[in-house]
């Protein structure tokens, strides 16, 4: 998929649309090229390859904007070349697109395009041509745009510049595009990523919306009348880096969890479709029969989730590693596999080498990065971000859950087309940061279970299923940053060693969603409790029915599902540790011994 930013300012905003197309580049860079309007003219620059590119024509040509719509692409229609690259100008009008138009040769026929216009390979150009001739008949840019979409067979978001005027207008069909508004600007673009970071709030374009996009305002069209989309609050890199009214940045990362999953979600996914938009690759991953997942520490509990996920949902075969062991072993990867990375910094040494190995043996490969102008990313066939923000603890938090959102997005996208497609899995992964909130507002639940783990020498987190990596993952946490000996297990292990350690009093953490692994669960925690064992259950309204007897301590989350259930239980294990630590007067951001970013072996 290509990626497009449009600013409307009051000012020179060159700068800020080369800042968007570089968050973008990972969407594609085979070309870019950007366009604005002035005096009522349309200047333009474009060049093939890398931003950077763009970046020394736009300099050369000295170009500068107020209004400037741009474009990175990664090429469907023709190859990369300056004919082919966006903007496509017209007389009357400048286009970027994203998206296929499948019926651009009806089109090319219904609206009589002469072919001596169309000088590139491709169907963007189609459509600059047609929207050219619409703006002549209807003399109005969104009437044209109503006009123009009705005939379209495909995908697309559209930004357009329009001959005398100053606005941008855009508008999309499967293809996503948000807005962003901030203070004498306003803004367009397929991604998040690609906004201003002085924006302060963003919508969401919904399918078919219309949009007009000037300096000073929004209007946005549905069919018929102008409409209201519900607007986000947009968070600006710089604000991730203060602490604000938190005690610690791990505590204001917790406490950021709803809006980072959700943000996360909705730039791959479409809440009205219902559909997951991965940007654009030129390999079908249908095509493939094996998976290789791997990573470490925080985020190789994520691959542990992805392959319950992958083997219930798809019929991949799914293999996971710790990075650290999948570098050194001889491991046999045949051709109908491609690869994944996870890593939060995109920088750790061993997630890196694992990419190296799985490029020498050929084979495609897939990173989840937060941090996009990391060597991962960089390095990597096709990136898919997390939109978590800077994480500055330590201990990996939001960047977690944000790996858990985008991996179960790829799992749906995995999904879609077949008959297995569950649509309540669907539903309940936009509405997850919902219930996120809700368990943040139990933190004084967990801050009592923490105060009762001050004096224990030794903790225990059991779960079955995708609950057995956030049990492990809640014993990481609370290792990390605790500095207390605390182990991860599956349930049903228990009694194969552990349970040698349980004696009178030491406590235990189930995360006990009521599913299908419940009842087994229960057995284990009654092995426990006869070993005089302290139970402390985290469970849904339909799980603390059953078993309040024997709970030394409850508490009761939101009721959930196999795909969302990961990320609901991961917000506990991390509110746990969190108290915990705060009890303990640990150095909660900066744990002895640990770093952010591991770039040794
Ligand atoms: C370090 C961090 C962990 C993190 C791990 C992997 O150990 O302290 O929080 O999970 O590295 O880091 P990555 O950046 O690759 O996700």
């Amino acid at each position: 998929m290509c990626g497009i930013v449009g600013i409307a300012s009051k000012n020179n905003c060159i700068d800020n649309i080369l800042s968007g197309l570089y968050s973008l580049e990972y969407r594609g860079y085979d070309s870019s090229g950007l366009a604005t309007i002035k005096n009522n003219h349309f200047e333009y620059s474009k060049n093939i390859g890398k931003i950077s590119n763009l970046q020394k024509s736009v300099k050369n040509n000295k170009l500068t904007g107020n209004v400037v719509i741009a474009h990175t692409r990664w090429a469907t229609h023709g190859k990369p070349s300056i004919k082919n690259c966006h903007p496509f100008i017209k007389d009357n009008c400048v286009l970027v697109h994203n998206g296929i138009i499948e019926n651009y040769t009806d089109l090319i026929n219904y609206y009589s395009i002469k072919q001596k216009n169309i000088k590139s390979d491709t169907d963007t150009e189609i459509i600059a041509e047609i929207y050219n001739k619409l703006l002549n008949e209807f003399n109005n840019p969104i009437e044209a745009i109503k006009n123009l979409n009705k005939k379209i067979v495909g995908s697309f978001s559209f930004a357009f510049l329009v001959h005398g005027s100053k606005s941008i207008y855009v508008t999309r069909r499967g293809s996503p595009l948000v807005l962003g508004s901030g203070e004498g600007f306003n803004a367009v673009s397929s991604d998040v990523l690609g906004l201003p970071d002085n924006t302060k709030e963003i919508i969401f374009l919904e399918e078919n919306d219309i949009a007009e996009v000037n300096d000073s305002s929004i209007l946005i069209y549905d069919k018929n009348q102008i409409i209201k989309r519900e607007k986000h609050k947009f968070i600006p890199k710089k604000e991730f880096k203060v602490k604000g009214n938190y005690k610690h940045f791990m505590e204001k990362e917790i406490f950021h969890q709803p809006i980072s999953i959700e943000d996360t979600i909705l730039n791959f996914a479409d809440k009205k479709r219902k559909v997951v938009y991965l940007p654009k690759t030129n390999i079908k991953f249908n095509e493939f029969s094996n998976i290789i997942i791997v990573a470490c520490g925080t985020a190789y509990h994520s691959c542990m989730v992805a392959k319950y996920w992958i083997e219930e949902m798809t019929d991949f075969n799914v293999s996971i590693d710790i990075a650290s062991e999948y570098r050194y072993r001889k491991n046999k990867v045949n051709k109908n596999s491609f690869g994944i990375v996870v890593s939060q910094s995109g920088e750790t040494m061993d997630t890196l080498k694992c990419l190296n190995k799985f490029k020498k043996n050929n084979i495609f490969t897939i990173s989840i990065v937060n941090v996009l102008n990391s060597s991962i990313a960089r390095l990597s066939d096709f990136i898919l971000p997390t939109l978590a923000g800077p994480e500055i603890g330590v201990a990996s938090t939001k960047a977690f859950t944000s790996q858990l959102s985008v991996l179960a997005l790829f799992v749906l996208n995995l999904q879609q087309g077949s008959k297995n497609i569950n649509k309540i899995f669907f539903n309940s992964i936009f509405s997850i940061h919902k219930s996120v909130k809700e368990i943040l507002k139990k933190e004084n639940e967990f801050k009592k279970i923490a105060k009762k783990l001050v004096d224990t020498k030794s903790i225990f987190y059991i779960g079955r299923g995708a609950m057995y990596p956030i049990a492990l993952e809640g014993a990481l946490k609370l290792k990390e940053i605790t500095y207390k000996h605390c182990e991860g297990y599956a349930a049903g292990e228990l009694k194969h060693g552990p349970l040698a350690l349980i004696e009178n009093n030491i406590p235990v953490i189930v995360l006990a969603p009521f599913d299908e692994n419940y009842s087994k669960l229960l057995s284990n925690i009654q092995e426990v409790k006869a070993r005089g064992g302290r139970i402390i259950m985290i469970t849904d309204r339909d799980g603390a029915k059953k078993v309040k007897k024997y709970c030394d301590q409850i508490v009761i989350i939101p009721k959930t599902n196999f795909l969302t259930s990961p990320i609901l239980y991961s917000i506990p294990v991390q509110l746990i540790a969190y108290y915990l630590a705060v009890f303990l007067g640990t150095d909660v951001d900066q744990p002895r011994n640990l770093a952010k970013s591991v770039t040794v072996e």
